[in-house]
């Protein structure tokens, strides 16, 4: 079983969307496992701190290394990787994702305030990963953003295995354009190619039209597409 461990000091926003449509029927299913850690509760003073002021001062506050240190210990040894969710971490990717997915899950610390106490994060091996290049005001949200991509790949997750196989990043490239009926909507036709029932014609015009947005949207993709195409290992 794919095992998430949380540690946040929001448990309550937890499972969240979590618990609704394919991850939730595979968190009742017994798919994978959620455990939500209150990092407030290794703190031990009477008001349960969990953060202090930053060294050297400037605004904010910093989430305390002994505090977090403590919660981090709690979830115990196991070969599963500890992420710190950070806005300064190795961007998530398809390919990090599948990686995470085929293992035996994930620890995950969500930062709040300024952040976390560098200590901390050299001291229990924590790898900082972020979501994108903007900033959150916790890592919650990243965490179940992370959880979610990894989760809807575990076996038997997913109703149709197929489709993880054409969805965007998967090869590299982003997807190609998706119609459903009706035919014709506002005096828009689903292109003629598609109803065809031509397979091979359907296969290539999908293709062209994903290299086609890839190359438009996303020129870091494309190239990084085209120097793995160039050395034999997609198409
Ligand atoms: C307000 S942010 C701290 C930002 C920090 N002072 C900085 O400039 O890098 C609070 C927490 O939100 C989470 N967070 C914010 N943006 C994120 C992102 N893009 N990816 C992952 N986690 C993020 C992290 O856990 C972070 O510790």
């Amino acid at each position: 079983m794919w095992r998430a461990t949380v540690l946040t000091i929001f448990p309550d926003i937890f499972p969240g969307p979590l618990s609704a449509s394919l991850a939730g029927k595979a968190l009742t299913a017994g798919a994978w496992s959620l455990d939500v850690v209150d990092i407030r509760t290794f703190a031990t003073d009477k008001h349960r701190t969990v953060d202090d002021t930053p060294a050297g001062g400037g605004p904010g506050m910093v989430m305390k290394p002994d505090v977090l240190g403590r919660a981090i210990d709690a979830t115990g040894t196991d070969n599963r990787p500890r992420l710190l969710l950070s806005p300064r971490g190795t961007p998530l990717t398809q390919a990090r994702v599948e990686a995470l997915a085929a293992g035996p899950g994930a620890v995950l610390v969500c930062g709040r305030f300024e952040g976390v106490d560098e200590r901390v994060i050299g001291a229990r091996g924590l790898e900082e990963v972020s979501i994108g290049d903007y900033v959150l005001s916790g890592g919650e949200i990243a965490a179940m953003v992370l959880i979610d991509a990894c989760v809807r790949l575990r076996p038997g997750v997913m109703g149709d295995e197929a489709s993880r196989a054409e969805e965007s990043f998967t090869e590299g490239l982003l997807e190609y354009p998706q119609y459903t009926r009706p035919q014709v909507w506002e005096g828009q036709p689903i292109p003629d190619i598609l109803t065809s029932g031509d397979h091979g014609k359907v296969a290539a015009w999908r293709r062209a039209e994903a290299e086609g947005l890839t190359k438009e949207r996303r020129p870091d993709l494309w190239t990084a597409f085209l120097r793995r195409f160039r050395s034999g290992a997609a198409g």
